[in-house]
């Protein structure tokens, strides 16, 4: 997958994507990062990319015109996503991390806070996200944050064969089940017996279970969109579920 990030602070970049399992992406060729810095767009002596807005008002709004070229100049397949940060931007979820992963080449536009143009908006953007319902100054960690989910779906990123993926908080829908590793007994916290038993279907149950549950208990909202089998149905209304 082909990413370009159309930043004024490309030093922000790799950042945290320069870490873990995105660098490993980027080495294996999954994943190839380019950023590009949007004052190489701007002509005029300064390099200005942001001006005062028309009709007044506190605050620099982002110029289109080195935008624009800035995403003319790119070397990207027509009709591929055009991704612009913003507040205003449709919610970022797993299911549009999940969209993105399948695209060959997306590119994204860091917006700063305080606007930008709505001309990329209208005309340059194919699609405004938005990472959640609060204000960043930029879209720099935004797109970091969107970065860092889709790579983690490109097919081989995550080296043990994806398996991992089917049991994440959001990908099944439902809200991940606990997890316990060694010791047995940590400060006479035990792990729960049926973990111990080597019975894989009593602990596919007991994970199962255990997902609809807390699902219930901290994101009941979830659970209009899960995909629930009729014995899931009937754990959950013994649990209180009333959907
Ligand atoms: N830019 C500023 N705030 C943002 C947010 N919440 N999501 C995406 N881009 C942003």
């Amino acid at each position: 997958m082909q990413v370009h990030v159309l930043t004024i602070f490309p030093e922000m970049f790799p950042g945290p994507l320069g870490a873990g399992i995105v660098e490993r992406a980027q080495k294996a060729g999954l994943l190839d990062l380019n950023v590009h810095n949007i004052r190489d767009y701007a002509h005029d002596r300064h390099r200005t990319t942001d001006d005062t807005a028309y009709g007044g008002g506190p605050g620099m709004v982002m110029r289109p015109e080195p935008l624009f070229e800035a995403v003319e100049s790119l070397d990207r397949p027509a009709g591929s996503p055009v991704v612009l940060l913003t507040p205003q931007g449709k919610l970022f979820t797993q299911r549009e991390a999940e969209r993105l992963s399948k695209e060959q080449t997306v590119t994204f536009i860091c917006g700063r806070y305080e606007g930008v143009d709505e001309r990329v908006r209208q005309h340059l953007a194919t699609e405004e996200l938005s990472i959640g319902d609060y204000v960043l100054t930029g879209g720099e960690i935004a797109t970091m944050v969107i970065v860092e989910a889709v790579a983690r779906l490109l097919p081989g990123a995550l080296g043990h064969g994806d398996e991992a993926l089917l049991d994440d908080t959001h990908t099944s829908r439902l809200v991940q089940y606990p997890q316990y590793t060694r010791p047995s007994d940590f400060q006479g916290a035990q792990v729960p017996d049926v973990l111990l038993t080597g019975d894989h279907a009593a602990i596919a149950k007991w994970r199962r279970r255990q997902s609809l549950q807390r699902t219930l208990e901290r994101r009941p909202d979830l659970l209009k969109d899960a995909e629930l089998s009729p014995e899931d149905r009937k754990v959950l209304q013994e649990l209180g579920w009333t959907d």
